[in-house]
């Protein structure tokens, strides 16, 4: 067991890496890609986030729906792969993404015990519903919170900031939870605890603010947080 946190009032999941395994869109369609499926799932995600910081700093939002499409145009133009039915296919795959396999057992662990959970995320309102409600974790939650409503994306702090803003409470009160370690050091930076869900044994990032402490699945979440 990693650590204890006490006084911990919600949990905030970030959505995509972390609930649900972004990769398994690429995946779903291996039939049509074949072995092309991972390089495409790595491109579309590592173009995907670059086009959120790009566009963050530029000062020209487009929501996760573009940025998603645009990251997968991207990948499918540098793989040579043309095929517009399939780019559908892949784009409405990421309306169904799988959830990692205890993320519904460990958010009604939580939940039973009357923690606050929500989702803070990229990802637009509609993407988050559809994905939630195909992972049957809809019910669990008291709130899905997109940058939507500010508009600039992750790791800028008025984003964490909506976590607070919703639950009424101050950052130390909340233990935030993502697998993207620059997410989980900038959440550390806004003033979170934060667990960072290393899920792939990544290197730790060389930013500012290290997290709380690592753990290597969701399921070890409510012994962190629960008295
Ligand atoms: C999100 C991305 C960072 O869900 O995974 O916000």
């Amino acid at each position: 067991m990693p650590i204890k946190l006490s006084g911990i009032e919600a949990c905030v999941f970030d959505a995509y890496g972390t609930l649900f395994d972004v990769n398994s869109a690429a995946r779903a369609a291996e039939d049509a890609l074949g072995e092309k499926w991972q390089p495409v799932a790595e491109l579309w995600r590592m173009k995907q986030l670059q086009y959120t910081w790009l566009r963050g700093l530029g000062g020209r939002h487009a929501d996760f729906w573009q940025v998603t499409g645009d990251a997968l145009d991207f990948a499918l133009a540098t793989l040579k792969i043309e095929d517009w039915p399939l780019r559908e296919r892949l784009m409405n795959f990421y309306l169904t993404l799988s959830a990692y396999p205890e993320v519904a057992s460990t958010l009604q662990c939580l939940k039973a015990a009357g923690m606050k959970l929500a989702i803070l995320s990229n990802g637009t309102p509609a993407m988050l519903a559809a994905a939630s409600a195909n992972a049957g974790i809809t019910e669990l939650l008291d709130a899905v919170l997109s940058v939507e409503e500010v508009k600039v994306y992750k790791p800028h702090p008025a984003v964490y900031g909506l976590a607070c803003e919703r639950f009424k409470i101050a950052p130390a009160q909340i233990c935030f939870l993502s697998s993207n370690g620059w997410d989980a050091y900038s959440a550390k930076a806004f003033g979170f605890h934060v667990l960072w869900c290393n899920r792939f044994g990544q290197a730790p990032e060389r930013l500012p603010e290290t997290p709380d402490a690592q753990i290597a699945s969701l399921a070890e979440l409510p012994q962190v947080v629960l008295p």
